[in-house]
């Protein structure tokens, strides 16, 4: 399940951890936002560290689909939806500066990138209004999106009905680009731990992260952890996980151009990568899709072969070079949330909730941390971040939330009943499966994978949701907030900070 972009790639240089060192700012999570977020910082003349749980562009920032755009599908006019038009103009402000900030960045760090047109595409007829609405709101926003003629949609192998376009948008390899920034922050005095977990942030007294490695103290932390790891202003609530797919293929005939994204669904993302913009010594394609929110989806392999099966239907495409997954999210305002985390005494800055947008909204919320972490005063911002930093909460927003919150009630409740009814002992899963049952009233999981069976706690340790099994990546997933764990019960991300107890090593041969 590596990515495209970080199939053969070294693992970043980083910096000696020194347990109890003081640093003006320290920045948990070596994604977009928080690598960007950084290398501002430190060109600012702030002593900065950055903590990253695994690599540098571990997760979303690793796995997405390389795509610097302003048209973002039908982002914009679901924006308008629910916000008046001056908050969809700062929010497409917001992403061109975000998306400059990346053009001149690559640029200056010698990452290639090529310029592409984007396109928002209906599939077939039920999709078209959406396409309009599209445009009608681009065009408000001040984005120059076009209606893409008969002769430019017959250019591309697989159906499309009615399509805009933005011209001059940015492709490059999202993982090459982190590895760039993480390379210029370190060369510029920041201090680069990679492979460190963080446990807890604590900001009564002088802020501390608390890490596996040691302690390291700040006057300010930032938390660039997709979703925030502390639980204050329960931005866990007001977001949801969403998780989606890609599969590069090599091409079988000529590559078509262009980023496409469909209105329609199930949802169709289409990349060509070319040797300007990615590891390729010839050109592939990158199909995307297979979305859900995580955790709960039976089967998240069944998704995935159905987006394969498409692609081999519509695309001329060759063997399949890779497949991978990530997750990002969405906030139920549809604005991503940035700024100061309630009751941390304003020591605690995070951003989140960019609903698969990331490599614009993620610069751009560096911008606004770093503004802030700067003292600027509001009347010295530019216009879109002040708008974009003073929305307001409107009904639309209440009743988006509403209906999650009513979901992840259902997901919890339906999590123990499911658990329930399965007691142990069960058969040993097969290599790649795994199962929920009950043991003394608690959920138990079982999974086996690479030959080996092991069962852990199936309560998330996060709120208590129970676990599900994620058939396409071995993993166990929360359909409550998004955390997801390892077999072995390992974190890997989401608002949970603790691994899941491991039970036994699960050892017995035919039941467990
Ligand atoms: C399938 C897919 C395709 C996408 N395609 C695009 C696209 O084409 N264009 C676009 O603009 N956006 C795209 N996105 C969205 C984009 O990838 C994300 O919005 C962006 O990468 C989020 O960046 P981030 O830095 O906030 O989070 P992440 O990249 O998730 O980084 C967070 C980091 O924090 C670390 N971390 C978490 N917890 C801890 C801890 N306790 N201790 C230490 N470290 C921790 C993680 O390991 C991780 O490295 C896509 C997303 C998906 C899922
Ligand atoms: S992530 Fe909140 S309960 Fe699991």
């Amino acid at each position: 399940m590596t990515s495209l972009w970080k199939h053969g790639l070294e693992p970043a240089t980083g910096t000696t951890f020194d347990a109890g060192a003081s640093h003006d700012v320290v920045v948990v999570g070596a994604g977009i936002t928080g690598l960007s977020t950084a290398l501002m910082l430190v060109r600012s003349g702030f002593d900065v560290a950055v903590v990253e749980r695994g690599d540098v562009a571990e997760l979303a920032t690793g796995s997405n689909t390389g795509k610097v755009s302003l048209l973002q599908g039908t982002t914009l006019s679901e924006l308008r939806r629910h916000h008046p038009a001056r908050l969809v103009r700062a929010y497409a402000e917001a992403n061109r500066r975000g998306a400059e900030w990346v053009a001149d960045t690559a640029s200056e760090l010698g990452v290639p990138s090529t310029r592409r047109t984007a396109y928002t595409y209906a599939q077939d007829a039920g999709g078209v209004s959406a396409v309009e609405d599209e445009h009608a709101a681009a065009t408000e926003a001040g984005v120059e999106t076009r209606v893409v003629g008969v002769d430019e949609m017959a250019q591309v192998p697989f159906p499309i009905a009615r399509a805009i376009a933005l011209d001059d948008q940015l492709a490059l390899d999202p993982a090459r680009f982190a590895r760039a920034l993480a390379a210029a922050f370190v060369a510029e005095g920041g201090r680069l731990h990679t492979r460190t977990p963080v446990r807890r942030v604590s900001v009564v007294g002088t802020p501390t992260v608390h890490t596996d490695a040691g302690d390291l103290s700040a006057h300010r932390v930032v938390l660039a952890t997709a979703t925030p790891i502390m639980d204050r202003g329960l931005y866990f609530a007001k977001t949801s996980g969403l998780r989606s797919s890609c599969v590069s293929f090599a091409l079988d005939g000529d590559a078509f151009d262009g980023m496409y994204l469909s209105t329609d669904d199930p949802t169709r993302s289409i990349r060509v990568v070319r040797q300007g913009d990615g590891p390729v010594d010839a050109p592939q394609l990158i199909v995307g899709g297979a979305g859900h929110p995580v955790g709960r989806e039976d089967s998240a392999l069944a998704l995935v072969e159905e987006l394969v099966a498409w692609a081999r239907r519509h695309l001329p495409v060759a063997e399949e070079t890779h497949r991978w997954s990530a997750q990002d999210y969405r906030s139920h305002n549809l604005v991503p949330f940035v700024g100061t985390l309630p009751r941390s005494l304003g020591r605690v800055s995070f951003a989140t909730g960019y609903a698969k947008w990331g490599l614009t909204n993620g610069p751009a919320a560096a911008m606004r941390l770093v503004s802030e972490l700067r003292g600027e005063k509001l009347r010295d911002r530019p216009h879109w971040m002040t708008v974009i930093g003073t929305r307001m909460t409107v009904p639309a927003d209440l009743a988006q939330g509403a209906v999650e919150n009513a979901s992840v009630a259902r997901e919890a409740v339906r999590g123990w009943v499911d658990a329930e009814s399965t007691a142990v002992p069960v058969p040993r899963p097969g290599d790649g499966e795994g199962i929920v049952a009950q043991r003394s009233g608690k959920p138990v999981g079982i999974a086996t994978t690479g030959g080996v069976t092991r069962a852990v706690d199936a309560v998330c340790p996060h709120l208590g949701g129970v676990l599900s099994w994620n058939d396409l990546e071995c993993t166990w997933d929360c359909p409550l907030h998004a955390s997801r764990f390892a077999p072995d019960g390992t974190r890997i991300e989401g608002p949970a900070v603790a691994d899941l107890r491991r039970l036994d090593d699960g050892a017995r041969p035919t039941s467990v």
